[in-house]
């Protein structure tokens, strides 16, 4: 029997939590090994960028600990300002040409220092058979934050055999899901940022960050009550009831859902505009941000398109006997990237 293949250990860091996947490739698919996630302290990573490594580093290794992850082999994503992925349209070249073209044009069409960047690229398939031209995919990251998150975890002992694209690896996880060949806005809603990713057939077609979060709701929630942020945040996902304050509480949650739901929008109806014969079907939310309460239900009011949130675990075989299904559920959606990326083979 062939040896089965390997995959990284998908890890997730956030700036409010590191999430943690770990998946077993199996004959007809995946299996879960461990999942989980913990908190990083305020402010240690914070637009993409990992800024007290080894605050971070001891969360990651207590993690790791917990959960007993053996496998040193981790797949990470990254975000932000510190990577851009563009799409670029070229003369068909073959692999080895096109490979010289982008190390040696890339400056033209990135707005960083060619030195400075990782580079990467994927052609997209054809649209038409008889074309002369390719959709290339162009991701540059920056090495500076890259190499900060690989120094955090090789300081751990960690191999990071993968560096994604957050928007990359939710496309990846869908795209085992059972209706992968739809039209889809997938949405990740963070703490402190929300990515709006459209995919079609598996393939993304467009992708978006935008400075919104589940954060801003924490942090108007402790102003406007005058409670600590803590209390805020117990507050905001409902641990705790704020008596009396209902109505400011109503006030902030429709104004900042109000806000995303507008976001989203704006980059739908660019897809739509240079999409026109491939409309959206449905809306996908993961991250956190995502379980506001009634949160599918105000974007399909606003949109009319079906929305859910995500279960990245669905296509994935799940031993009851040692995970608790609802506890499963309750976390699918922050836990997206994290399996997108735990599916992918560790190889270098
Ligand atoms: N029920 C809930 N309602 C609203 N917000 C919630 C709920 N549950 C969790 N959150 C929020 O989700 C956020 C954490 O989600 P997630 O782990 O996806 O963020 P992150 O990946 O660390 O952040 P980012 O991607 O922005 O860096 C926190 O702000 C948390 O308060
Ligand atoms: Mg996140």
């Amino acid at each position: 029997m062939a040896r089965k293949e390997e995959l990284v250990v998908g890890i997730d860091i956030g700036t409010y939590a590191v999430k943690v996947c770990q998946l077993q490739k199996t004959g007809e698919g995946y299996r879960l090994l461990a999942v989980g996630s913990a908190m990083v302290p305020p402010d240690s990573v914070e637009d993409g960028a990992l800024h007290e490594p080894e605050a971070v580093g001891k969360v990651v290794a207590a993690l790791l600990k917990n959960l007993k992850i053996k496998s040193r082999k981790v797949g990470i994503s990254i975000s932000g300002y510190s990577v851009i992925v563009k799409k670029i349209n070229l003369k068909t070249m073959g692999d080895e040409e096109l490979a010289k073209y982008i190390s040696s044009e890339a400056e033209q069409y990135i707005p960083f220092d060619v030195e400075d960047v990782y580079l990467d690229f994927q052609r997209l398939p054809a649209k038409k058979l008889e074309s002369d031209r390719d959709d290339i995919i162009l991701v540059a990251a920056k090495k500076e934050v890259i190499n900060e998150y690989v120094n955090m975890l090789g300081d751990l002992k960690l191999h990071t055999l993968l560096v994604d694209v957050d928007a990359f690896a939710l496309n990846n996880i869908w795209s085992i899901g059972p209706r992968m060949n739809t039209n889809t806005a997938l949405i990740d809603i963070g703490a402190s940022k929300m990515n709006i990713n459209i995919v079609s057939e598996g393939i993304s077609i467009l992708s978006k960050d935008v400075a919104v979060g589940s954060e801003q709701l924490t942090s108007q929630i402790a102003v406007a009550l005058d409670v600590d942020y803590g209390e805020a945040e117990k507050i905001k996902i409902g641990a705790i009831s704020a008596a009396g304050h209902e109505e400011k509480i109503h006030e902030i949650f429709t104004r900042i859902c109000t806000q995303w739901v507008l976001e989203i929008k704006k980059t739908m109806d660019l897809y739509q505009a240079n999409n026109p014969k491939r409309p959206i079907q449905n809306i996908v939310l993961s991250g956190g941000g995502a379980k506001v309460h009634g949160l599918p239900e105000i974007i399909f009011q606003k949109t009319l398109l079906p929305t859910s949130l995500f279960d990245p675990f669905e296509r994935i075989h799940i031993d009851e006997k040692k995970f608790d299904l609802e506890y499963l559920s309750s976390i699918g959606p922050e836990m997206a990237i994290a399996a997108g990326l735990a599916i992918r083979p560790a190889m270098l």
